[in-house]
């Protein structure tokens, strides 16, 4: 994969795009951004973690759309697909999809999940359109590692150290 003049280029993130990802997913609606995950730690890490499966969409070198992508050897997750709001409805997004699975099959992961916030229509309407799954036998829950709220069992409080 290299970046050719005038043409969108699919091609992997790397640490070094920090910057232009970070200007790309700022733009957009349907991309949170939580501070712990906005950080060049974050994204360094994730990146160093999931070499070439992040991947970006160039015109040149314009950084136009992005998708992070990690795994735990089983399933894949897709976070933060955007493209920036000029460039849509062009099949950018469902090139870089399209892409990620490709990489995804290369490494044995046959299914990939993603979160979409329940207001972004416009995020909905793509996944259905490309052929994605609405999964409405699941809801997603969250646990924080390091909360200080203790887990709760039985209506009863219990540290955690005790779990
Ligand atoms: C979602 C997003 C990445 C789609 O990127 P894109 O490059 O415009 O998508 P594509 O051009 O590949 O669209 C593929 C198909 O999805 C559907 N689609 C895409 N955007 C749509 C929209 N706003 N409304 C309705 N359908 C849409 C269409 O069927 C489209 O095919 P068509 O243009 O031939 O009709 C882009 O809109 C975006 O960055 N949104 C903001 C961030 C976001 O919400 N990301 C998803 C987080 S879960």
């Amino acid at each position: 994969m290299s970046k050719l003049k005038n043409r969108i280029e699919i091609f992997p993130l790397s640490t070094g795009d920090y910057a232009a990802a970070m200007a790309l997913w700022q733009g957009c609606d349907g991309i949170r951004l939580r501070q712990e995950n906005a950080s060049g730690t974050f994204f360094y890490r994730f990146i160093a973690r999931n070499s070439g499966l992040c991947l970006g969409a160039w015109i040149k070198d314009q950084l136009i759309g992005a998708v992070l992508v990690g795994h735990d050897s089983r399933r894949a997750y897709l976070y933060h697909l955007a493209v920036a709001q000029i460039h849509r409805r062009q099949g950018i997004g469902r090139r870089l999809v399209q892409a990620v699975l490709k990489e995804l099959r290369r490494i044995d992961i046959s299914k990939a999940h993603l979160f979409v916030e329940m207001d972004n229509e416009e995020g909905m309407s793509f996944w259905q359109a490309i052929g994605a799954e609405h999964r409405t036998d699941l809801t997603a829950f969250s646990l924080t590692a390091g909360a200080t709220q203790p887990l709760k069992e039985g209506g009863q409080d219990w540290p955690l150290a005790f779990i």
